[in-house]
């Protein structure tokens, strides 16, 4: 079996890394095409090098753009490396303008496509990774769902029968990848301990874009009653620098994103997270920390139900939600055991000629 993977945002990296090793270990041909979304080394190579992921076959180089300049210049660059190929299966994963593109360009060429993190829903129609998933679900011949939940949003929007659920593969890297890290300290600025800094990460256009939300949000971060360890994505830096929203005062300790070993021993020495990002919600309750999201709603919805993670819009609500009592220990696994990554390449052998 020949799968070719589209991948180009960060959290593309880091669910494509297990995938490509069981691919690996199953002995399937795997080609890895790169749109270039991202391409700070940062948001990009060091996942490769540090995950251990093959160099990508090909890379698109498209860089960052409008919504519409982004996914039209992926779509182009992809024709002739989808029809070069000729895969078994086009995988695309998660929600960014690279899965749509990703998406389009295999239906629209008659090849087999398989969405790997299906059925996730915020029902945010202002979200662009609402619409990209949405359509992506719609568009794909095998729908790979991590859990449950996503299971029924499928059944309801009518995909049950192309769905398989195959537990989270972001679940096997994270899991495998703490205790690799869990007994070693985290790298702090000064004036950090482990266990008594808040690790906070903000990215979504929702927060960013408008400079009265952001102002706000930074001034929340700013007065938490602990210091706040902020790994920032280029695009806050970006946005807060435009506006001159200063990411450096009160309990701000502003950092370059962090690679994914560093990030995962940073949330396990949190006493808190506080995120907009839907990965890092769902690790900080893989890894027992609680979490505050600064969202009106998100995708896993687990993490609220089992009481690890809160929404928080209003940001006067921040310091006491982060301040909260410790939830309720609990042995629950909605994300499965670590070994979706072995039942996805399973799934895709099951369904190879089903079409
Ligand atoms: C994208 C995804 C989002 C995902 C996020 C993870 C879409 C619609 N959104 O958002 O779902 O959570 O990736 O990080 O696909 N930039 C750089 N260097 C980079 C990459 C980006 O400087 O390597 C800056 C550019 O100013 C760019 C901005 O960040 O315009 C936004 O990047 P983009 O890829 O458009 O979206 P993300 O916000 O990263």
């Amino acid at each position: 079996m020949k799968v070719l993977s589209i991948v180009g945002a960060r959290p593309q990296f880091v669910k494509l890394a297990p995938i490509a090793h069981a691919l690996q270990r199953a002995g399937h041909d795997h080609v890895i095409v790169h749109t270039g979304q991202h391409y700070d080394a940062n948001m990009s190579e060091v996942f490769f090098a540090d995950l251990g992921i093959p160099t990508p076959d090909v890379h698109l180089g498209v860089g960052s753009g409008s919504h519409g300049v982004q996914t039209g210049t992926m779509l182009a660059g992809l024709d002739p490396i989808l029809l070069d190929h000729d895969p078994d299966w086009v995988l695309v994963y998660g929600d960014t303008n690279s899965t749509i593109a990703g998406a389009l360009a295999a239906v629209k060429l008659h090849l087999p496509l398989a969405h790997l993190e299906a059925g996730l829903r915020s029902f945010n129609r202002r979200m662009p990774e609402e619409h990209n998933r949405v359509l992506t679900d719609h568009a794909a011949d095998l729908c790979l769902a991590p859990t449950e939940v996503a299971r029924g949003h499928l059944a309801a929007e009518g995909l049950s029968n192309r769905t398989v659920v195959t537990g989270d593969v972001m679940t096997d890297v994270c899991l495998a990848t703490a205790a690799r890290v869990r007994d070693t300290a985290p790298e702090l600025p000064p004036g950090l301990a482990p266990g008594a800094y808040i690790l906070a990460t903000i990215h979504r256009a929702e927060n960013t874009d408008d400079p009265a939300r952001l102002a706000d949000i930074v001034a929340g971060l700013a007065s938490l009653p602990h210091p706040v360890l902020l790994t920032a994505h280029p695009r806050l830096v970006a946005k807060a620098a435009e506006h001159g929203i200063d990411l450096g005062h009160g309990s701000l300790h502003t950092v370059a994103p962090l690679d994914y070993p560093a990030m995962v021993a940073a949330i396990v020495h949190a006493r808190a997270v506080v995120t907009d990002s839907g990965g890092l919600q769902k690790e900080a309750f893989l890894l027992r920390t609680p979490c505050t999201t600064v969202r009106t709603e998100t995708e896993w919805t687990e993490t609220l139900d089992l009481g690890w993670n809160v929404l928080v819009t209003d940001l006067t609500q921040l310091p006491p939600a982060v301040d909260r009592p410790a939830p309720a220990p609990t042995d629950a696994a909605p994300y499965g055991d670590g070994k979706a990554a072995d039942r996805t390449v399973a799934a895709l052998v099951a369904h190879q000629h089903d079409r």
